[in-house]
């Protein structure tokens, strides 16, 4: 696949089908983005793939802490948006919500589409990237944003969807729990990853994105 349809291609994948997606494939896909650039080619990523059983129990015990009420303590926190910030955040809710025809108020449904994402998606894998905690925090997170995305990109050359995502890993104990990701690496990030249910409502959605004049400064031009 060309790398500029890759790149345009790709979108965030929140329904899957139940096909698993086998061993192999999933180490020629982290082969290809291991080749991701990282400062000083530390490469400060630490790869943890779960599925099956294991992958059940992690979405099982969030969906149990989600509906117990547990406040979620992940180790790196996004945090709340504001401005145009959560103007765009808000602008994904509605379109993600009147795609799976959640009404504002029916709070029943929107606990549900939370679940969902504790439960990475239903995907039948997801790709958990993790930093030893004595680096720091910015290396991590740079490294770690780099080689998502180039998972998220080679992964469509098999026909695999992904969905970078934080809720999977919001209850931090619980992936430890069932992986063996010690407390001294920072869990930083999920990838859910299989084969895309294109009849899945939320998977018609096309992100917007500012038209480049709007955010881009040219210096030194004629
Ligand atoms: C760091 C990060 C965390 C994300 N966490 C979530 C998440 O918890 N739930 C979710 O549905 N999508 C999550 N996403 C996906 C974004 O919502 C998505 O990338 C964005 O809306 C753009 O849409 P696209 O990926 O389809 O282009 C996350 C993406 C990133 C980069």
């Amino acid at each position: 696949m060309d790398v500029i349809e890759a790149i345009c291609s790709r979108q965030s994948i929140r329904g899957y089908k139940p096909t698993p997606v086998t061993k192999e494939t999933l180490r020629e896909i982290l082969d290809i983005a291991t080749r991701s650039p990282s400062g000083d080619n530390a490469q400060t990523w630490e790869i943890t793939v779960v599925t099956g059983e294991v992958l059940d129990n992690i979405r099982w015990g969030n969906v149990e802490r989600f509906t117990s009420g547990v406040t979620p303590n992940p180790d790196f926190a996004l945090g709340r948006l504001e401005g145009v910030y959560r103007q765009r955040q808000v602008e994904l809710g509605i379109q993600l919500f009147q795609l799976m025809g959640i009404a504002r108020e029916d709070r029943d449904k929107r606990t549900q589409w939370r679940q969902r994402g504790y439960r990475f998606f239903d995907a039948p894998a997801a790709i958990i990237l993790s930093a030893d905690s004595s680096l720091s925090e910015s290396r991590i997170l740079l490294d770690a944003g780099l080689i998502s995305q180039t998972i998220c990109l080679a992964a469509l050359n098999y026909g695999l969807g992904t969905c970078i995502g934080v809720q999977g890993i919001t209850y931090p104990e619980v992936v430890r729990e069932f992986t063996n990701i010690p407390t001294s690496r920072r869990i930083i990030v999920s990838i859910a990853i299989g084969y895309p249910d294109w009849d899945f409502p939320a998977n018609k959605l096309e992100s917007q994105r500012e038209p480049v004049e709007s955010i881009t400064t040219w210096c030194g031009f004629e």
